[in-house]
């Protein structure tokens, strides 16, 4: 029984949402997709709002999103830079359980280049860069999963994990 908030955290393309989205149907609990909250609350898109305000801006968004979370049990699929702005890693601890989703460079850059919507992505030397950046905020979450797997094995790995806890 899952009675806290889980956090999904990774780079573009590890399959944050898609798990997110299966995990919390599977355990019947409220998905929260921060990419998506904050496009429905401001009415525009993440490119649009990187273009209008900058990056700067969109990173408040994100930790506004987070900070006004409900306080129930729900699964929520972080966007990809958001760990890693201000101590948001140890704030997401603070309010939940945090879950890495780590697949190689080359099989996340597959999934989602040339992919318009997110302002970040650019060619595989800068997506490798930043990923390679990023790495040791992702890797404070209390938990690894392999996302190269199929979404059926990354939930039952997600189960596993969440039943011990
Ligand atoms: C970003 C990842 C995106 C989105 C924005 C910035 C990033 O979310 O938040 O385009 O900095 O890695 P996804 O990881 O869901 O693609």
């Amino acid at each position: 029984m899952v009675k806290e908030r889980v956090f999904l955290i990774g780079m573009m393309g590890s399959g944050k949402s898609a798990v997110g989205a299966e995990l919390a149907a599977r355990l019947n609990l409220p998905f929260v997709d921060t990419d998506q909250a904050i496009e429905n609350k401001e009415g525009r898109s993440i490119a649009e709002i990187f273009e209008q305000d900058g990056e700067a801006s969109f990173r408040s968004l994100e930790q506004a999103c987070i900070q006004e979370l409900n306080a129930v049990a729900q699964v929520v699929a972080c966007g990809g830079g958001l760990p890693c702005f201000e101590n948001n890693i140890e704030l997401l601890k603070d309010l939940g359980l945090v879950i890495y989703l780590e697949a190689s460079t080359e099989l996340l850059y597959e999934r989602i280049k040339g992919d318009e919507r997110r302002p970040k992505l650019k060619d595989f030397d800068t997506f490798a860069l930043l990923k390679t950046e990023r790495e040791a905020v992702y890797r404070k979450a209390q938990h690894t999963i392999d996302a190269a797997q199929s979404i059926d094995e990354i939930i039952a790995d997600l189960l596993a994990f969440l039943n011990h806890q």
